[in-house]
């Protein structure tokens, strides 16, 4: 059977960091609400010049040096993101060029937060299949440009950002089992109209505040801790483990609340979280990505360990990913010197 090893890992965040305290100067808020409500503090915001895909290419770009692959050997790049630069083409066909992915297919996934996880779950079966050998998954978001800027009640929680993974076939690591669900019927609850959305009778197309995300906040919250621990426990059952097995949690960064919500109820202790949001604030299809690759570089990944991302978003759509993780590629009774625990490179 043809597993994966995470061969690279990267992110990049813009520049410019924007306060709570800025934010206060914005719109009726305060940092102690966001703070309490949120755990986030601060976000960063792209630059004039940034979009996602200029994002994604610092990001792959670091993960591909990690990983001290030559892009020119990738054969597929996707990329997870609710803001590409444009209808088309696709944000990955822009990241391909840019990093010199010259033999690789390209293409975006679109599900709002969930974008990123699509992405990985797509390159692990074109790997699993034996169709692909190296794939570079990003999740990259500009969120700043579709948050409206005077609703109080969403522009406090969103930022900027990118993330990478490279996919190598192995003969050990890469997913455990995965579930990917989606429940269209609430997509009221979470949204931003597109250019191609429908026009009325004069040819108009939705107001401009509809192009903006708007957002049942609550019903949303009350949604995404059940969504994602129900998730886990089914890919956990899948994989015929048990939350005991999970080493690392790396659940999507909306809100501090959720996170804690979702690591008590599946009883997993809030050490084995990555916790991002209070620096990025909800990046979206980035979040996943960023927060695991901050946890590589920080040495929290070790050879062997049982990585469950599991995330939820627009759609609506939720999903958990269960991932033995391993940087070498080496089944660890096979690999002299290098036993299952061992550190990786991150650190
Ligand atoms: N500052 C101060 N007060 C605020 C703010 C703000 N920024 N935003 C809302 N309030 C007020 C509300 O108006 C309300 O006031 P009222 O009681 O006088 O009516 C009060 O605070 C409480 O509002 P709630 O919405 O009930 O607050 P809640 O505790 O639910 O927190 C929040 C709101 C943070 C949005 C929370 O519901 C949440 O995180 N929901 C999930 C959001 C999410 O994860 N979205 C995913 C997006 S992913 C994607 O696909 C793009």
């Amino acid at each position: 059977m043809i597993r994966t090893r995470i061969a690279g890992l990267g992110h990049y965040l813009p520049e410019r960091i924007l306060t709570n305290a800025e934010l206060e100067r914005m719109v009726d808020t305060s940092d102690q609400w966001i703070r309490d409500r949120t755990g986030i503090r601060e976000r960063r915001i792209a630059a004039p010049h940034e979009t996602s895909s200029s994002l994604a290419v610092q990001a792959a770009r670091m993960a591909l040096e990690d990983a001290r692959i030559d892009p020119a050997t990738l054969d597929l790049v996707l990329v997870g993101t609710t803001t590409p630069d444009g209808v088309f083409p696709s944000t990955a066909s822009i990241v391909q060029d840019r990093i010199g992915a010259v033999h690789a297919g390209a293409f975006d996934t679109s599900a709002a937060c969930m974008g990123f996880m699509s992405a990985l779950a797509t390159g692990f079966q074109f790997i699993a299949t034996g169709a692909c050998q190296r794939v570079l998954v990003c999740g990259t978001e500009v969120l700043s440009r579709i948050v409206n800027w005077q609703d109080r009640g969403t522009c406090v929680l969103f930022g900027d950002g990118a993330g990478a993974l490279v996919l190598e076939a192995a003969e050990f690591g890469g997913p455990l089992g995965f579930v990917l669900r989606s429940d269209g019927s609430k997509k009221d609850a979470l949204f931003a109209e597109g250019a191609c959305g429908p026009r009325d009778a004069d040819g108009n197309g939705p107001a401009e505040v509809l192009r903006y995300i708007t957002m049942d906040g609550p019903a949303i919250f009350k949604f995404a801790v059940h969504a994602m621990a129900n998730a886990t426990r089914e890919a956990l059952e899948r994989s015929r483990l048990t939350v005991k097995d999970v080493d690392l949690l790396v659940p999507h960064q909306a809100n501090l609340r959720i996170i804690q919500g979702t690591a008590k109820a599946l009883g997993v202790p809030m050490e084995k979280a990555v916790v991002t949001v209070e620096k990025y604030g909800n990046t979206s299809s980035a979040s996943i990505p960023v927060a695991l690759s901050e946890a590589y570089w920080e040495g929290r990944l070790a050879e062997g360990q049982r990585l469950v991302l599991c995330g939820f978003g627009g759609g609506l759509a939720w999903g958990s990913m269960l991932v033995e993780y391993s940087q070498t590629g080496v089944t660890p009774s096979a690999a002299p010197g290098a036993p299952a625990g061992a550190s990786a490179r991150g650190g």
